[in-house]
């Protein structure tokens, strides 16, 4: 462990500027990115390999962003489609978990870190890189999940993040860029900073700044604000097995292209938005705006189900350990053993979800309608307020009596010192 480093020259998985040769940066092909992609060159005097990973963000145009790397002089261009393994490995065991952070955010930004971070060390090892670049800042969560991924799978490697270094603002960096003939027109125009995979969108900065505002419509890229959505409803069945979604209306699909399909359906309707206040690792308080149709969908019907196979028991106890589940992957966390270990409590619980869950969408909400499974813990003779049921009502008040018996003793004696 090269952590006897640290407190010679600062953290243990920090490059040194002259220690960076060749460096596969985290590229995206906006304009942080294509930035550092120069000032790498420049500034370290190090090769780039540029590393854009598809994660099932919209709109990218995948060639456009590897030819403008090459462009921009990194000498070699890599474009990775990693939406089986994150729909697999990552978005799947957070549906298990019903994540959200702080009861509102599906973390998709946050499950989409680590696997980035992990495919850039492949690639660094593949082609004898010694350096991971990012471009996160050093305000955010994105940092965290990066840094602390690099530094446990290869610690052999080493990080740079410069855009945590520079004192460029946004100003300058269109400035640099402009100089160094990197294109910005179509960035320069966005007024927030957006992150987006295939599990939902967010948007921060700006005007979504003004906690005392609605957020502003022009944020909006994915969800149909629901005032605009259609006046009848629709409804979609997820069909569930092993606590995953594997069937829309009836029909079996994989788990990406079901939630594209999700996602699209549920936006139309207005269903996702999400305006959350949040708390970041680094201590910050701050508002995001989110869209997240498809995983609005299919957490609330994974919820559903899962309420409908498990006890009362199950029940109480497994949001306790989705709520620490999503805490440890909003902070980074990927590799604690923790989270392994709630991985496992996760597939136990859902070995029995399976079946099939209506949702009705409706200008913004997302609501289930119908419920069936194999597993149901429910036996409607034994439920219903019918006559002839079978369940032994005449049990209940001997079993009231002991229920109650603590509660009880406890509230007669502390009347009885009131009394004296
Ligand atoms: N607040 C979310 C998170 O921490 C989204 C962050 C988006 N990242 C970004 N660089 N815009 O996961």
């Amino acid at each position: 462990m090269p952590t006897d480093r640290a407190s010679a020259t600062g953290p243990s998985y920090l490059a040194q500027p002259h220690e960076v040769h060749r460096c596969v940066l985290l590229y995206s092909g906006g304009l942080d990115t294509s930035v550092l992609l120069k000032w790498i060159q420049d500034e370290y005097d190090a090769e780039v390999i540029a590393l854009c990973i598809d994660l099932g963000q919209p709109e990218d145009d995948f060639e456009a962003i590897r030819q403008k790397a090459l462009d921009l002089g990194a000498v070699r261009s890599l474009v990775v489609d990693a939406r089986e393994e994150f729909a697999r490995d990552y978005v799947a065991p957070s549906i298990r978990a019903n994540a959200r952070y702080q009861g509102g955010y599906p973390p998709f930004t946050a499950l989409g870190r680590p696997l980035l971070a992990r495919l850039a060390c492949d690639v660094a090892l593949e082609h004898d890189a010694d350096t991971i670049g990012h471009g996160c800042t050093g305000k955010g969560n994105d940092q965290v999940r990066i840094d602390a991924t690099v530094a446990t799978v290869a610690p052999g490697l080493r990080v740079i993040a410069p855009i945590r270094e520079w004192q460029m603002g946004r100003d300058e960096e269109i400035a640099y860029a402009e100089e160094h003939g990197i294109p910005v027109s179509s960035t320069r125009a966005r007024p927030y900073s957006i992150d987006d995979n295939l599990w939902g969108r967010s948007s921060e900065g700006g005007t979504i700044e003004d906690l005392d505002a609605p957020p502003p419509e022009d944020v909006f890229q994915l969800v149909t604000p629901p005032t605009r959505a259609p006046d009848e409803p629709t409804e979609m069945t997820i069909g569930f097995r092993e606590g995953l979604p594997v069937s829309l209306d009836g029909r079996d699909l994989g788990l990406v292209e079901l939630i594209a399909r999700v996602a699209e359906v549920a936006a139309a309707n207005g269903v996702g938005i999400v305006d959350h206040i949040e708390d970041r690792v680094v201590g910050l308080k701050v508002r995001d705006i989110y869209e997240v149709p498809a995983a609005e969908v299919i957490l609330t019907a994974h919820r559903e189900l899962e309420k409908l196979v498990c006890t009362g028991r199950e029940n109480h106890a497994k949001p306790e350990l989705d709520r620490l589940w999503a805490q440890l992957v909003y902070e980074g966390l990927w590799y604690e053993p923790l989270l392994a270990d709630l991985n496992a409590f996760m597939t136990a619980v859902n070995a029995r979800v399976e079946g099939q869950i209506g949702v009705r969408l409706y200008k913004g909400s997302a609501t289930v309608v119908r419920r069936s499974s194999p597993n149901a813990i429910y036996d409607r003779s034994l439920a219903t307020f019918d006559a002839d049921a079978s369940f032994s009502q005449s049990s209940s008040p001997g079993f009231i009596e002991l229920f109650s018996l603590p509660s009880r003793m406890a509230y007669r004696i502390a009347d009885e010192r009131r009394r004296a």
